[in-house]
């Protein structure tokens, strides 16, 4: 498997990030002398040019394109721990070690299903314990959690997603009669987070998703988990959330941006080798454009939370700070703390080394003033 692994070079200077072959190559070949070296790159040429003699052009230009690959997968590598560590410091290489666990799943329990079919399924869950740091009943336990069942008006007990989204979400100050914009809603927990403080139809929700097959996923757990009778008070939408324009119309508005998910990145090495500081650049524009929208369709007083799941600055503080220096709308910043995550200059972080593995979550609280 090619994972990346932190090592130091000879000098012991800085440290480089190598392929975990080449790293296990480094410490099974250890040290050798310099005539021991020279022999054995003898005899390596000699076994390579052996080997290229065998060797069809085709296969040889397959084996030199495998290797440009490995090399420009390398660099990006490179590139990606000189950004976080420049922005993070020493402590970059114990949060890219939490980034690369399996994300952890909380279990949010659903005030529209049956509680006691919701109790029966968690009698087999070693260890269930509430999480104190959300006002709603939020759940972890030692192992994995049993898929949710359905009650008998077919609504899941419980939705499963990371803890920190539901302290986004929390930010909010829901009151149960808000009427409620979630800008980007697929697909869906941050939603169904927001649905268990509304009281419908008094309160309600706009879930709004641009991508057409993400907002199926999105319709598909809106009727998941509310009844039949209530789904007529949540209207899902499909409009790009840059161009929303209802100006003054909303109590709340989240913003949970697309970004770069540095988390989902590191389990995906695909995805890993399209990384570059360009791209983090290219979402904090797209980020800032549906800020200011919110801004702009939330009421006089009323909240916005921006949130992404990124760890880059440049996607999370730096939307803000930018948001304040060209001021579209007038707003200030809420100062708030929480019992999971820490303060960053406009909002609150949630970083998996130091939350119990949540996270990543950057959220910021903003109060539209006129
Ligand atoms: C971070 S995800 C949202 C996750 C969701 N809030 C949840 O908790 O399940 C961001 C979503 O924004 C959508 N999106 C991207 N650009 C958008 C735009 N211009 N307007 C509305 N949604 C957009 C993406 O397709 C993606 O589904």
């Amino acid at each position: 498997m090619f994972i990346w692994s932190p090592v130091r070079n000879h000098m012991n200077t800085t440290p480089r990030y190598c392929s975990m072959t080449e790293a296990q190559e480094l410490e099974v070949s250890g040290e050798e002398s310099d005539d021991e070296t020279a022999n054995s790159s003898s005899a390596t040429s000699r076994r390579l040019r052996h080997q290229k003699l065998a060797l069809s052009k085709t296969k040889l230009k397959k084996l030199a394109r495998e290797e440009q690959d490995r090399q420009q997968k390398l660099l990006v590598v490179q590139a990606f721990h000189r950004f976080y560590e420049s922005q993070y410091g020493d402590r970059w290489s114990k949060i890219f070690r939490a980034l690369q666990e399996k994300p952890r799943a909380a279990c949010l329990v659903n005030k529209f299903a049956d509680m006691a079919v919701f109790e029966e399924t968690m009698k087999g869950v070693a260890n269930l314990r509430r999480l104190s740091f959300v006002s709603v009943p939020l759940y972890e336990c030692d192992d994995r959690f049993p898929h949710p069942e359905r009650d008998d008006r077919n609504v899941y007990t419980y939705y499963m997603l990371d803890a920190a989204s539901v302290l986004a979400t929390e930010a909010l100050r829901l009151a149960p009669d808000d009427n409620v914009l979630d800008l980007c809603a697929a697909p869906g927990g941050k939603s169904v987070a927001i649905l268990q403080h509304l009281n419908l139809p008094v309160g309600s929700l706009t879930a709004n998703e641009v991508s057409n097959d993400r907002r199926r996923r999105l319709w598909k757990v809106i009727t998941d988990y509310l009844p039949e009778d209530l789904r007529q008070h949540v209207s899902v939408t499909g409009r790009d959330g840059t161009q929303w324009s209802q100006p003054n119309s909303f109590d709340k508005v989240l913003v949970d941006a697309p970004c770069s998910s540095e988390r989902h990145l590191l389990q995906n090495h695909e995805e890993l080798s399209k990384w570059s500081e360009h791209r983090t650049v290219h979402c904090s524009k797209r980020q800032l454009a549906l800020l200011n929208a919110a801004l702009k369709n939330v009421c006089i007083g009323g909240l916005v939370v921006y949130s992404t799941c990124s760890i880059s600055n440049v996607e999370n503080d730096k939307v803000i700070e930018k948001a304040l220096r060209k001021k579209k709308i007038d707003f200030e910043v809420v100062n708030d703390s929480w019992l999971l995550g820490e303060k960053t200059e406009y909002g609150w972080i949630v970083l998996p080394d130091t939350s119990d593995g949540w996270g990543p979550l950057y959220f910021c609280v903003l109060r539209r003033l006129a």
